[in-house]
């Protein structure tokens, strides 16, 4: 095997095998190890991973919007396990964070899970132990809340796209506590890849492709290529207009939905610096006559308004990193000079109040800060209501100011979604009271 071939930074990679996604809803997530194929077998044979239900990513999880979704999180693996419902507007106690919102559930143990989305859109879930080791070995998976009435498309694809640090023989490479990694942009992997369903379109069809970055550290940069349409929505939040395509950046985390017309034949590829770098293609055969009728807009969920003045307008400073600045935190990273969970929240909400937070980068690295329970807005310079999400990048000496109605009661995680930054002090949390 010629190890260069599969690194990010060397010649590209031709042809892409495609993993299947079951679409049945199991009342069972098995979280468990096992072996699967990666990488494309030209260049190793199966890695050791993490997964649910023998795959990963995990059966992909479809629920109607408004209904009750009950399932079971059963802990085959060797250490302790918990599942967070990324982007989900929950219940406090469903929320997935062992110590805050739940046990752990160690080995053997399972935990039944129990909530009601009340948004349609994209979401994903994933461990919440130990995140970034259990997220780089596989333990997510995507979660589709269904709209009522659903756009009218040939195809509803999801594409997770994710990131492996493997050595020689394609295995992941065990260094969860690297401090280079830590303290720069994160444990970035030599091989990148997007996870899509195994389905054949046809010119002229209509997709919506849903987009989601479960890499544990790495922004993508997604170009689309024999796609022509919109995004419709961001974070799960339908977009009130939708705009254009263009090449989608996603932060970890981070979800964009598309809506598009097939073109040509369709690829992924990321956009970097030693080129662009395939990710993934669909194959395309035939053609059909292509819709006439422009893309409408997603319908929109059930947003909770935001009142005209913010009760409280806090800051949020992140600090540390390699090249930064010193701070008062006693791990790597910090907000506000504290690394790490603290006995006091970084903030208290009393239910229903609207906060303004601004979000200061003082690091030399972006940074996607996540909240969990509820979604917020961007606000743009002049205070204006901007995108509706969960997880927001804020670039290197930049800062976001985002207003957020917290209407959701319980203690929420406010944190990194770098989730090395996050496993090395960039975390907090709020409580709604
Ligand atoms: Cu997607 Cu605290 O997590
Ligand atoms: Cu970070």
């Amino acid at each position: 095997m010629d190890r260069r071939s599969f690194l990010i930074s060397s010649a590209a990679l031709v042809a892409m095998p495609r993993v299947g996604q079951a679409t049945a809803e199991p009342q069972v997530l098995r979280a468990m190890g096992f072996e699967q194929q990666i990488l494309p077998t030209e260049f190793a044979g199966a890695t050791r991973v993490l997964g649910f239900n023998g795959s990963t990513p995990g059966p992909e999880l479809r629920i109607r919007q408004g209904r009750q979704f009950d399932i079971r999180l059963q802990n085959d693996l060797d250490m302790g396990a918990a599942v967070h419902w990324h982007g989900i507007r929950l219940d406090n106690r469903m929320d997935g964070v062992p110590g805050m919102t739940q046990p752990l559930v160690e080995p053997g143990e399972s935990f039944d899970y129990s909530f009601t989305p009340p948004d349609a859109g994209t979401y994903w879930y994933h461990s919440h132990y130990l995140s970034q080791e259990q997220v780089a070995r596989g333990l997510m998976g995507a979660l589709v809340i269904e709209e009522e009435t659903p756009p009218d498309v040939d195809h509803d694809i999801t594409a997770i796209l994710s990131d492996w640090k493997f050595d020689p023989e394609g295995q992941l490479i065990d260094d969860f506590d690297n401090l280079h990694d830590r303290a720069h942009a994160g444990r970035m992997g030599n091989f990148a890849r997007v996870f899509l369903p195994d389905v054949t379109l046809k010119q002229g069809m209509r997709i919506r492709l849903r987009l989601i970055n479960a890499a544990v550290d790495r922004i993508f940069p997604v170009i689309l290529k024999g796609l022509s349409g919109q995004v419709v929505a961001l974070d799960g939040m339908p977009l009130a207009r939708p705009r254009e395509m263009g090449m989608p950046v996603l932060a970890p985390a981070q979800r964009v939905d598309v809506i598009a017309d097939v073109t040509g034949p369709v690829s992924l590829e990321m956009d970097h610096r030693a080129g662009a770098y395939p990710l993934g293609a669909l194959a395309v055969e035939g053609a059909v006559t292509p819709r006439t009728a422009g893309i409408s807009p997603l319908p929109a969920n059930r947003i909770p308004p935001a009142a005209k003045t913010a009760a409280q307008h806090l800051t949020l400073t992140m600090q540390g990193g390699a090249m930064g600045r010193g701070h008062g935190g006693e791990d790597i990273w910090a907000f506000n000079d504290m690394s790490g969970m603290r006995e006091a929240p970084f903030a208290r909400f009393s239910r229903g109040e609207t906060a303004r937070i601004s979000l200061v980068n003082d690091t030399r690295w972006p940074h996607g800060i996540h909240l969990h329970g509820h979604h917020f807005h961007e606000l743009d310079e002049t205070g204006a209501l901007g995108d509706f999400r969960d997880t927001t990048l804020v670039n290197p000496g930049e800062s976001r100011d985002i207003l957020c109605v917290f209407d959701n009661p319980g203690k929420w995680m406010l944190h990194c979604h770098m989730l090395s930054h996050q496993a090395s002090g960039m975390m907090s949390w709020v409580e709604v009271a």
